[in-house]
């Protein structure tokens, strides 16, 4: 599903990943971890194809990357959900419009669209706030909308980007049961995250990232 073969990814000289070789099967649940400025990010915008690799391969589902533009790269992208750090929300939009936006440009009906939309913005307790636009809100609350957004289309890969660091504890937990639920469905999930106790309980799979260099 997820391939990386000797990946190497560099910004002048700064090495965001080293020689790194992994392999994330179809329907599983992995945590990325490893303190700030580790890879992570780097490694999921790699896997979304928003980034070029300097060294190495990527095949995401057999198809590889660094062999595919435009069309084709946009319909693979269309079948992944990108939680980003940084949110990249539509403020012009309200929290229903952002959600079900993603939904429409995947080709859904609008009816469906509606009711995956509202079923999504329930899960993340977002229901009150569904006319609201994204800067009248809270961090925590612009970053659930985005975690809805990216589950909106049933993704077959969930690609999550520290999606619980505005959280607290028991708004973590129904995220994390969300993200499990998705998976449980087939999704393959991957979340980056320094959150220690994400990975204290967990018996998913853990990759480590430090300077670059991936260890599990
Ligand atoms: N566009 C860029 N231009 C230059 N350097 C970059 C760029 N993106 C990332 N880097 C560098 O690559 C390294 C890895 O960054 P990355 O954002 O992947 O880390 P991270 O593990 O996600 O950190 P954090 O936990 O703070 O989000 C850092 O040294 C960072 O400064
Ligand atoms: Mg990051």
């Amino acid at each position: 599903m997820i391939q990386l073969f000797r990946v190497s990814k560099y910004f002048g000289v700064i090495a965001a990943l080293k020689d790194a070789t992994i392999r994330i099967r179809k329907g599983e649940f992995v945590f990325v971890t490893g303190p700030s400025g580790a890879g992570k990010t780097t490694l999921l915008r790699l896997m979304f194809g928003a980034e070029k690799p300097t060294e190495g391969q990527i095949l995401i589902n057999g198809i590889n990357l660094g062999r595919v533009g435009g069309s084709r790269l946009d319909f693979l992208r269309r079948q992944i959900g990108f939680v980003f750090q940084d949110f990249k929300l539509l403020h012009r939009r309200t929290v229903l419009q952002n959600v079900a936006l993603a939904s429409e440009v995947g080709g859904e009906k609008w009816t469906t669209t509606r009711k995956k939309t509202h079923q999504l913005l329930r899960a993340v307790g977002l229901t009150a706030k569904e006319h609201a636009y994204p800067l009248e809100l809270s961090g925590g609350e612009q970053q659930r909308v985005a975690i809805a957004r990216a589950m909106v289309n049933d993704p077959l890969i969930l690609l999550a980007d520290e999606p619980t660091g505005n959280l607290d504890p028991e708004i973590t937990r129904d995220i994390m049961i969300l993200f499990r639920s998705i998976n449980l469905r087939g999704t393959t999930v991957v979340v980056a995250t320094h959150n220690k106790e994400l990975l204290r309980n967990t018996d998913q799979r853990v990759l480590f990232l430090q300077n670059g260099m991936i260890h599990e």
